[in-house]
């Protein structure tokens, strides 16, 4: 279903579109891709929606942090927006500190998508589809890019990312999706259990950017292997908890190149509702919203404070441009970029 939802200051119309499938509906906008809302059951039955966003096109046009956004041409940090290929030097838009984050001043969160609507054996969906000119905010290579987005009737929120280029560039492309499974203004999220397939994470330095080291999880406040609440150890001294004020690292996900496979789930005690999370990719960035401060009203016109959502962004590690250990993120123009990421939801007690 599409709905007109607001026009841009260049005048462009962005439209809603509402997927449902009897159990919950996800609705996204052509501005961003952005998800604006995902109205799932609770264990009794009450309609909840689970990630937050705003009423209005003017609050998404305005300052937010990559709320239900795509992200790309490169999601995440890149050290000093500086990277080499093919022996040619790029510098990307700084527009974090000293880094270029989630694609620079215009990343494809804040782009005009073209949309077509879908049905997918019955299941319905939306591809989204923009081209990103060679040299857009200093990446090499004319890109263009289709992400869909599928409701399926076991209750899976699909994502297919692809992309194609005509010179040798980088991309990492992710969704900013911030969750809260106890319904999008209730506050904040410390008391969701969560658990991610990963022994290991990548240690950052006070830059955000991953030192290079690959540390294992085992006793620190970053083990999630078994379910363990947010809150439980987000608060340990510990230096590296200081430099993302909390979770805001990358974790690197176990069974890598074995195709789509369960990587994190969360569930809300309250609500009942689980969220599991599916993906090819080797990382996820587990961020616990701390950087939300209570300047942004919510659906419900409550402010979002500190940690009120958290997001599984599923990705390459970050910066690896500059990081040769870390698996390759460089896209040649005789390949295909293709990843997929789902996001499925049950309620379930623990
Ligand atoms: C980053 C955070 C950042 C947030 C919003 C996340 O992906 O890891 O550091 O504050 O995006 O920009």
């Amino acid at each position: 279903m599409k709905s007109y939802f607001g026009s841009l200051p260049n005048g462009n119309e962005v439209y809603k579109y509402k997927l449902t499938n009897g159990y919950m509906s996800v609705e996204i906008i052509s501005y961003g891709g952005i998800i604006t809302n995902i109205n799932a059951p609770n264990s009794k039955g009450k309609d909840t929606d689970v990630v937050l966003g705003f009423n209005t096109l003017d609050q998404y046009i305005g300052e937010h942090p990559y709320f239900g956004a795509i992200i790309g041409r490169y999601g995440n940090r890149i050290a000093n927006g500086k990277f080499s290929l093919n022996g040619i030097d790029y510098q990307l838009a700084i527009n974090n500190g000293k880094n270029s984050l989630h694609g620079g001043l215009i990343g494809f969160d804040k782009v005009s998508w073209s949309v077509k609507e879908l049905n997918n054996n019955g299941d319905p969906g939306i591809k989204l589809t923009y081209f990103s000119k060679d040299m857009e905010e200093g990446y090499p290579g004319n890109l263009q890019i289709d992400v869909t987005y599928i409701l399926t009737k076991e209750n899976e929120l699909k994502f297919f990312y692809e992309a194609i280029t005509d010179t040798l560039t980088i991309i990492n492309l992710t969704n900013h999706s911030y969750f809260n499974l106890g319904g999008e203004s209730s506050g904040d999220i410390l008391d969701h259990f969560v658990s991610i397939n990963a022994n290991s994470y990548l240690p950052v330095d006070e830059n955000l950017i991953p030192t290079g080291e690959i540390r294992n999880v085992k006793n620190t406040p970053f083990d999630f292997i078994e379910m363990k609440k947010i809150g439980l150890e987000i608060e340990i001294q510990n230096n590296q908890l200081i430099y993302g004020k909390g979770y805001d690292h990358c974790w690197v996900l176990n069974d890598y190149g074995e195709g789509i496979r369960k990587i994190a789930e969360v569930n809300n005690l309250a609500t009942g509702i689980n969220m599991e999370v599916y993906s090819d990719q080797p990382g996820v960035q587990f961020y616990t919203g701390n950087f939300l401060e209570g300047s942004l009203k919510s659906k419900e016109l409550k402010k979002y404070e500190k940690r009120s959502g958290f997001c599984l962004e599923t990705q390459h590690f970050p910066d690896s441009p500059n990081q040769p250990s870390f698996p390759n993120v460089i896209l040649d123009p005789d390949k295909k970029y293709e990843t997929q990421t789902w996001y499925k939801f049950s309620t379930k007690k623990y």
